[in-house]
């Protein structure tokens, strides 16, 4: 049980099985994974790629609460929000239309913005793949890429499957005819994208609903996906009905979306596994970029949700790209603030910016006075309106909030967040940063860019970066 931010008690058991009308309240379930019971690997692999199954401890509070969001999924058109390693997802039952389009309704998504299958086995997934049809199924063989009567799985997934799997990794995969999948999964396209999710809670949860499971991120539509439970309530509470709570998410950022069944194979959306993690196996030697970052002009989207305004928090996002340099940054901060009249900035910081904060200030205690008086901690010599810098408010470990007067009397409130100087780092703690900056209703949020890379998460992080901002400083 776990009441948040006035979130109603709730017990396990009572309205388990969500009618068509459903309460307005969403309830919090927190999961401990490694109490909800013991994972038993038959296959020869001793893998989730092959045959495995869940002993759930009955007593176990998180069983219990795993065990009704799976009973939800399995008879409830409201769609149910999981953790997996990437980002919080807004899950249904792919195989029926009504669940299905519950999680469009919840999100306001677009309809042709197709959804990511996620499954618990390669044997759900290989289902998926053969069609329901024979006629069909001997009518494809002759399609190079359809795989064989035996493993349904093109070729060119497999290693994929063995190195990446489970994990932030989503293949698309050739829909058949009769596909047991809801029509509204694909938003009308020939082909399904699939993903084995590596979070044990979510393998649970699809184990358990025994059904594949519809799951795009768990965000409204064009906001930054949801890393913690807290951020899923933000965005839809009284949309759904439950959320499981398994913590912060490890990665942060969303999967890599690969696409092998063009030649050559395409990188749709660059994600949790990197661009040279791909490259290293055979096949995918010649992968390329399929997305455009700074503009999507001239280029029809392969993947729709490209189309699309994205983790766009309600701030405008200005992304500085490393190659401004650090000395034009923070001038370009400061002219626009000062010439632009915003009362509250958010700083999210990378690699190299400094903390706006003096660090006397940001290890004060917040039971402690404020310190007052000028405090020179912003260098540029060209701030000559500047009359004092007074710290108000140290926050907690995260956000470090700063009011600027200056000498006509003007506050400005400044808003610091370090990200981290990892790309790990910064890709797990960045859309908890954009979303805490929107917390704090300021008006602009200045990004330090990073350079992008193909071994590491960089290139997801700038991806997502360039989508969210409005104004790019690259000069
Ligand atoms: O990490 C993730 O992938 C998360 C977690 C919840 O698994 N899910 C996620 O889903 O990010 P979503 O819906 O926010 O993004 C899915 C992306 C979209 O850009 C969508 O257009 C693309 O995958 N996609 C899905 N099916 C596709 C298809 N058949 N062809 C092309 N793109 C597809
Ligand atoms: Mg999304």
């Amino acid at each position: 049980m776990y009441n948040v931010r006035g979130v109603r008690k709730w017990s396990v058991g009572v309205n388990s099985s969500a009618p068509a009308s459903r309460s307005t309240q969403t309830r919090i379930l927190p999961v401990e994974v490694s109490r909800i019971g013991k994972f038993h690997f038959t296959g020869t692999d001793q893998s989730f790629l092959e045959d495995w199954d869940i002993e759930l401890d009955k007593a176990a509070p998180s069983a219990a609460y795993l065990s009704t969001a799976a009973e939800n999924l399995r008879n409830s058109d409201v769609p149910v929000a999981f953790p997996t390693e990437t980002v919080y997802g807004l899950g249904a039952d792919a195989t029926r239309s009504s669940a299905v389009l519950g999680i469009y309704k919840a999100k306001q998504r677009p309809a042709d913005n197709p959804l990511i299958v996620h499954v618990c086995s390669l044997a759900q997934l290989r289902s998926l793949l053969r069609p329901q049809n024979r006629l069909i199924a001997t009518s494809l063989e002759h399609l190079k890429l359809s795989g064989t009567d035996s493993d349904p799985i093109p070729q060119i997934y497999h290693t994929l499957i063995r190195k990446f799997w489970p994990g932030p990794l989503t293949i698309l995969l050739p829909n058949p005819e009769s596909s047991a999948l809801a029509s509204e999964v694909t938003a009308g396209l020939p082909t399904f994208g699939a993903r084995m999710p590596a979070s044990l809670l979510g393998l649970a949860l699809i184990k358990l609903a025994n059904v594949p499971i519809a799951a795009p991120s768990a965000n409204a539509s064009t906001k930054p996906s949801p890393t913690t439970a807290e951020h899923v309530l933000h965005d839809l509470n009284g949309r759904i009905d439950l959320i499981l709570d398994g913590g912060p998410c490890n990665i942060g950022v969303e999967s890599t979306v690969v696409d092998g069944l063009s030649s050559p194979p395409l990188i749709l959306r660059p994600g949790g596994v990197s661009i040279d993690q791909l490259r290293e196996c055979p096949g995918w030697e010649d992968v390329q970029l399929g997305y455009k970052d700074a503009s999507e002009q001239g280029m029809a989207p392969k993947a729709p949700g490209m189309k699309y305004k994205h983790y766009s928090p309600k701030a405008k996002v200005v992304l500085v790209e490393p190659s401004a340099g650090e000395r034009s940054s923070e001038e370009a901060i400061w002219s626009y603030s000062t010439r632009s009249r915003v009362k509250s900035i958010g700083i999210l910081r990378t690699k190299h910016w400094k903390s706006v904060v003096p660090e006397k200030v940001s290890t004060r205690r917040s039971d402690q006075k404020p310190a007052t008086g000028a405090v020179n901690v912003i260098t540029n010599p060209s701030i000559k309106l500047l009359r004092s810098i007074q710290p108000t408010f140290t926050q907690d470990t995260s956000a470090t909030q700063l009011e600027v007067r200056f000498s006509f009397q003007r506050k400005l409130e400044i808003w610091d967040i370090g990200l981290g100087q990892d790309p790990e780092d910064i890709a797990r703690s960045l859309f908890a940063g954009l979303r805490e900056l929107d917390l704090r209703n300021v008006d602009i949020i200045f990004v330090e860019g990073i350079h992008d890379g193909d071994r590491d998460a960089t290139a997801a992080i700038m991806n997502r970066l360039r989508k969210a901002a409005e104004v790019e400083i690259t000069t």
